[in-house]
């Protein structure tokens, strides 16, 4: 089931851990007057995050909401499962993010670099209305280091992915790919650097079409 288009501009949140420059991407790509939708809210697990700045130098709601500590972050699989019920820091992040995006009558999330794993009771609340960009050719490389282990197998080319999150790790509906080629002297952060370019316009492209309701899988060569 779709939940777009709204026939009104749509409220979005984005959650973000780090340096937040998708959510930059994202932050010019739908301002308040997009009659499409708009950052309405951005939620960080970290108290630090340059991400909490940027929102508030564009004038978005930004909030700091703690994951208690003593609680493993990714890659490491908690309680029964990556997505396992045996993590009460998630419950308590989940349970005030919940409430947050609930009141700011939000309509869908957009995970921008958000370095945690979100419960299946959580991502099944928000089935259809929640995004992620992950750094490589989904299903290739889920999980942390896409790039580095794109390297590392020697692939020839490499890219991002945007797709509706299920309850697997990376695994969810793709809507939109974005190809790059992966040259003999890459390192890392060559690579990297590469394929984030393709992500500050893959996102917004990606959540254009989810928002007109036209999302279908498209892996597009560059
Ligand atoms: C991006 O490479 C994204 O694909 C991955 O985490 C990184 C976040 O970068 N999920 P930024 O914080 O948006 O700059």
């Amino acid at each position: 089931m779709s939940y777009f288009p709204l026939g009104r501009p749509a409220r979005i949140a984005v959650m973000a851990s780090g340096r937040g420059s998708n959510l930059e991407a994202l932050l010019e790509s739908f301002p308040h007057d997009n009659p499409l939708g708009h950052i309405a809210l951005v939620i960080s697990d970290k108290r630090e995050a340059p991400a909490l700045e940027k929102a508030v130098q564009a004038g978005v709601e930004a909030r700091y909401l703690p994951w208690p500590t003593g609680v493993q972050a990714l890659p490491v699989p908690v309680g029964d499962g990556p997505r396992g019920s045996g993590n009460t820091g998630r419950a308590q992040f989940e349970q005030a993010a919940n409430q947050l995006l609930l009141n700011r009558g939000i309509d869908l999330i957009l995970l921008a670099g958000f370095m945690r794993l979100l419960s299946a009771d959580f991502v099944q609340a928000w089935q259809g209305r929640i995004l992620n960009i992950h750094p490589s050719l989904l299903p290739q490389f889920p999980g942390l280091r896409a790039q580095r282990r794109a390297l590392q197998a020697g692939v020839s080319e490499s890219g991002c992915t945007v797709h509706f999150v299920d309850a697997g790790m990376d695994t969810g509906p793709v809507v939109l790919q974005r190809r790059v080629p992966v040259l003999p002297d890459d390192t890392e952060e060559t690579l990297a650097a590469r394929i984030l370019k393709q992500e500050h316009q893959a996102y917004p492209e990606a959540v254009r079409r989810v928002l007109m309701g036209m999302e279908k899988i498209d892996r597009s060569q560059v």
